[in-house]
C-alpha cells in the first residue's frame, strides 16, 4: 500500500471539487470569497474528507460517490480552523504556512468567513439529497443521516462545546476526564464523523458501521494528541503552524497531563485498537489501516 500516492492521489479531486464548489474570488463579495479561498486552499492535509472517501471505498463506492459530503466536511474543518486562530481563542498567526486568516483580512471578514464555510457545508450536504430525490431514492435517507451527525459533530455536543472547554480549561489543572472531553469534542467527533458519513453513504450497514465507528474513535483522539506532540516536538516549516503555542497558553493537552512519553504511548495504543477493529474487512481497508499509521507519526 502506497500511502503517499493515496493521500496524493485523493488530496487533488478533494482539491478539484472543492474549487468547483466555492464561489470565484471575483463573484461579490469579493473579499468575503478571497478570504474563504485563502483559508481552504492554503494547503491542508485533507485528512477528513479523504477519511469519507477511504471509508466508503471499503464498502465498495468511490471517491466521486461521497465527494460533496466530504468536501463539506473540510469547509466546517477549515472554519474551525479560522475561528480557532482568532486572537478570542488561540490567537495563533500562522496556519497551513501562511499567515492566519484575520492576520490578512482582519477579524471581522475572519469570523464572517468562517459562518460562511460552516453555512455553505450545509447548503451543499443538502444540495445532495436534493439530488437523490426522486430519482434514485436510495441516497436520501443516508445524506439525512449523515447531515444530522455531522450537524452534532460540529456543534455544541461536539466541536463547539470541545472548542468551550479548551478554552475554558486554560491556566488551569485539569482532571484526565477533562482533558479526554476536550480532545474527543473538538477534534474526535469531527474525524468519527467524516468515517461515519463515508461509511453511511456506501450502505455499509450496522456491523460495517460499527468496526468504522470504532476506528474513527480512536483515530480521532490519536489524531489530536498527535497535534498536541507536534506543538512539543514539531517545527514550524514542517507544520506550518507556530509551535509551542500550547505551554505558553497553559493548553490541557496530553504531554502537559501525561508527559510526551506517555501521550505517545497511548496514541500508538489507540492506533493498534483502530486498525484490530478493521479485521474483519479485506484489503480495501488497507489505506485506513495506513492512515491510522500515519495520523501518529506525521511531522504536519
Ligand atoms: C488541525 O487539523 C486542527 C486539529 C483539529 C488538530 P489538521 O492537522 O487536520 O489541519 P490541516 O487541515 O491539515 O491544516
Ligand atoms: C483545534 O485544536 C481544534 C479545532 C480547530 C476545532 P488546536 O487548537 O490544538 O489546533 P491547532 O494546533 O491550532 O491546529
Ligand atoms: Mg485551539
Ligand atoms: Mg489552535
Ligand atoms: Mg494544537
Amino acid at each position: 500500500m502506497d500511502l503517499k500516492n493515496y493521500l496524493k492521489d485523493r488530496e487533488e479531486i478533494v482539491n478539484k471539487a472543492l474549487d468547483s464548489l466555492l464561489p470565484g474570488e471575483d463573484e461579490f463579495p469579493q473579499r468575503l470569497h478571497k478570504a474563504m479561498r485563502y483559508s481552504v486552499f492554503a494547503g491542508g492535509k485533507r485528512i477528513r474528507p479523504i477519511l469519507a472517501v477511504a471509508s466508503a471505498e471499503v464498502f465498495g463506492k468511490t471517491a466521486e460517490d461521497v465527494i460533496n459530503i466530504a468536501c463539506a466536511i473540510e469547509l466546517i474543518h477549515t472554519y474551525s480552523l479560522i475561528h480557532d486562530d482568532l486572537p478570542a481563542i488561540d490567537n495563533d498567526d500562522l496556519r497551513r504556512g501562511m499567515p492566519t486568516n484575520h492576520k490578512v483580512f482582519g477579524e471581522a471578514i475572519a469570523l464572517l468567513a468562517g459562518d460562511a464555510l460552516l453555512t455553505m457545508a450545509f447548503q451543499i450536504m443538502s444540495r445532495q439529497v436534493g439530488r437523490a430525490v426522486p430519482a434514485n431514492y436510495r441516497w436520501a435517507e443516508p445524506t439525512l443521516q449523515v447531515i444530522q451527525e455531522i450537524a452534532s459533530a460540529a456543534g455544541s455536543i461536539g466541536m463547539v462545546g470541545g472548542q468551550v472547554v479548551d478554552i475554558e480549561s486554560e491556566g488551569k489543572e485539569v482532571a484526565f476526564p477533562v482533558l479526554e472531553y476536550i480532545h474527543i469534542h473538538k477534534t474526535g467527533e469531527l474525524i468519527l464523523a467524516s468515517c461515519r458519513a463515508g461509511a453511511i453513504m456506501a450502505n455499509a450497514g450496522d456491523k460495517g458501521l460499527e468496526a468504522i465507528t470504532k476506528y474513527g474513535e480512536a483515530i480521532g483522539l490519536a489524531f489530536q494528541i498527535a497535534d498536541d506532540i507536534l506543538d512539543v516536538e514539531g517545527n514550524k516549516e514542517e507544520a506550518g503552524k507556530n509551535i509551542g503555542g500550547d505551554a505558553k497558553k497553559g493548553k490541557a493537552t496530553y504531554p502537559s497531563v501525561l508527559g510526551v512519553d506517555e501521550s505517545r504511548k497511548r496514541a500508538k495504543e489507540l492506533v493498534d485498537i483502530a486498525i484490530a477493529s478493521l479485521k474483519g474487512f479485506d484489503e480495501k481497508a488497507e489505506p485506513l489501516r495506513a492512515i491510522a499509521r500515519y495520523i501518529v507519526e506525521r511531522r504536519k
